[in-house]
């Protein structure tokens, strides 16, 4: 008996653990983790591995959090703190992900995956199953940065560039695995790369003991970190080892908006050639659109929508007065925490923490789809 079900987030209808089912059979919504006990020891939290001190890792999380005074001014607030998740092994927050979905994926045998993803993921992905000895078959679309789709190459995953925005990569994806009937370990779908991004919230938790930040403002695609630390919270929470959570925000980029539009009830149309500069959350159509929304919602949070100039003024900022090299993406956040002081949804008094989820040196200077 394992010590975990996956069950439909949707109709909650429980599905047999297995790395080959991401969507309920009945109503097609994605799958969580839920524990049926305290499981095997060798993890301070509950997850959902067998063996959780044979874990797979290259020594993922425990970012720093650091305050970045010049940036709280230029955004309207006193209290800023950056959770600088470039730390991470592959210059990325996805690496929280890729290390529990490559341990479970290890854990069943699983010998060879595909994955899509804007870069970052693939990155990651690629990084922990060479780890493992695991062949991965990475589809990104070809406008994806030439640093990145580098990064998946330099360890071993076989690369397949997409023409086409990012949701031709995940086409692409979905075709190859089921004609090859190779595991999708899709990190936008996969309940197990949700489960590892729990972490942010325990560290924040921490790394903050005195007061928690009253705002996260995450940048917002698929959703992994928003809807990963909302559960985190939510397992603290129920513990009772958390007062308060905080107020969790998504910001997104114009041009990629459908979950700041689902949280206004706006309906949303991705416009014909529509691009950013922030090509890790240009996500159209993403599958855990409910699931961000209602972490929104619980936590008294709210969404903003970021154009490309500020997106590309915040990330010189960072760079010039806090020393803080964050790819467009991750630069996109601090944008969004300026709107959102601006339209008074967050209060210059208020202690607000955001992640730097990737490293600039990862993407060229000129946009990308
Ligand atoms: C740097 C960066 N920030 C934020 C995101 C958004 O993450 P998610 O799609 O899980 O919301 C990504 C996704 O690729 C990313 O690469
Ligand atoms: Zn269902």
């Amino acid at each position: 008996m394992s010590h975990f079900v996956l069950t439909c987030t949707g109709c909650d209808a429980e599905h047999t653990v297995t790395m080959r089912v991401l969507e309920c059979s009945a109503c097609g919504c994605p799958l969580r983790i839920d524990y049926r006990g305290a499981g095997p020891a060798g993890a301070p939290m509950q997850v959902p591995l067998r063996r959780p001190a044979a874990a797979l890792t290259l020594g993922e999380g425990n970012t720093p959090s650091i305050a970045m005074p010049a940036a709280g001014i230029a955004a309207g607030v006193e209290q800023l703190y950056g959770k600088l998740e470039f730390s991470n092994p592959t210059g990325s927050f996805k690496d929280r992900g890729s290390a529990m979905m490559m341990s479970a994926l290890v854990e069943h045998g699983v010998g060879e995956v595909v994955e899509d993803s804007s870069g970052n993921a693939g990155a990651s992905v690629s990084a922990y199953a060479a780890r493992a000895g695991i062949s991965a078959h990475v589809f990104a679309p070809d406008s994806t940065p030439k640093a990145k789709l580098r990064q998946i190459s330099v360890y071993g995953a076989t690369l397949h560039t997409i023409e086409g925005p990012r949701e031709e990569a995940a086409a692409a994806a979905i075709r190859f695995a089921e004609s090859r009937n190779v595991v999708y370990a899709s990190h936008a779908l996969s309940p197990f790369f949700l489960e590892g991004m729990k972490s942010f919230a325990y560290e924040v938790s921490e790394q903050f003991p005195g007061r928690m930040p009253d705002h996260v403002v995450f940048p917002v695609g698929n959703g992994s970190l928003l809807i990963g630390a909302y559960m985190g919270f939510e397992a603290l929470a129920e513990r009772g080892r958390l007062s308060r959570t905080p107020a969790l925000h998504a910001v997104q980029a114009e041009a990629a908006a459908p979950v700041a539009a689902a949280f206004y009830d706006q309906p949303w149309i991705k416009a014909e050639g529509a691009r950013t500069v922030a090509g890790g959350i240009s996500v159209a159509e993403p599958p855990q659109l409910h699931r961000m929304v209602q972490a929104l919602r619980a936590t008294g949070g709210s969404a903003a929508t970021v154009g490309d100039d500020d997106i590309l003024r915040w990330q010189r900022l960072l760079a010039e007065r806090e020393g803080i090299f964050a790819e467009s993406s991750a630069a996109a956040a601090f944008a969004g925490l300026e709107a959102l002081a601006t339209r008074g949804i967050i209060s210059p008094g208020d202690a607000v923490l955001a992640p730097v989820t990737g490293f600039g040196l990862k993407e060229s200077p000129a946009a990308q789809g």
